[in-house]
């Protein structure tokens, strides 16, 4: 693993101690989030008409994201630091291959993915470390692949910590990891912001489409 392995091992103990919990909470998130479910819709249509192969969801929890992309006729497993969310993710998808790992080490070839999906895990990395993983990204999407991005968006502040409720988290302004995914070598193709819904921390949610160039 690249950078610090202590940040690896608080993050996996600390969702290892919540997976349960989390996997009950979240089950069924998105069937109330219309936005995102639109914005899944078109990375799969992407995807598919690439046909650059199969696509990982990095940072998978309790698989809940990566079943919603196999309904959406993408062929894509799951990675995950905690032991825990990966057994939760084989028990309710049992179709669905999980593996654990860290996706910024990624036991993978080079180009060999069509698309990477990280929906709110990258919100854990230090700052100074997000680049390594967007390099380790790229290295694995086959060019002309496809990168989606979920995370808390700082608006005019800084990368900033907050009190995530897990473990500690940073929320970063959507132009800056634009930026840096782009310096990794993928190109924008759109973006989205949307408002936290009624109950959601007080964060707006940033959303980026990319797509690895030749
Ligand atoms: C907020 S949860 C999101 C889970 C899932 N994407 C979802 O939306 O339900 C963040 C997940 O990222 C995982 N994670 C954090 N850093 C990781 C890393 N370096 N490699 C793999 N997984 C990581 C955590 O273990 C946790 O399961």
């Amino acid at each position: 693993m690249t950078g610090s392995s202590s940040y690896l091992d608080v993050t996996a103990d600390a969702y290892d101690a919540v997976a349960v919990l989390y996997a009950e909470l979240f089950r069924d998130e998105l069937d109330a989030v219309p936005l995102d479910r639109a914005l899944f819709a078109a990375f799969a249509e992407f995807a598919r008409t690439a046909d650059a192969g199969p696509v990982a969801e990095l940072g998978c929890g309790p698989g809940r994201i990566t079943a919603h992309l196999r309904d959406l006729g993408l062929e894509v497993f799951g990675v995950d630091l905690s032991p825990v969310m990966i057994d939760l993710a084989r028990r309710a998808y049992p179709d669905l291959r999980f593996e654990v790992g860290s996706m910024d080490a990624l036991d993978l070839p080079d180009g060999t993915l069509g698309g990477v999906v990280s929906w709110y895990s990258i919100i854990h990395a230090p700052p100074q470390e997000v680049p390594a993983y967007f390099a380790e990204f790229r290295r694995v999407v086959a060019p002309g692949g496809h990168l989606l991005l979920g995370f808390f968006e700082a608006g005019d502040a800084p990368v900033t910590a907050f009190d995530h409720k897990v473990t500690t988290a940073y929320c970063w302004p959507i132009d800056d990891l634009a930026k840096l995914a782009g310096e990794a070598g993928f190109r924008e193709i759109g973006r989205m912001l949307r408002e936290p819904l009624e109950g959601e921390r007080p964060l707006r949610h940033g959303r980026l489409l990319m797509r690895r160039g030749e």
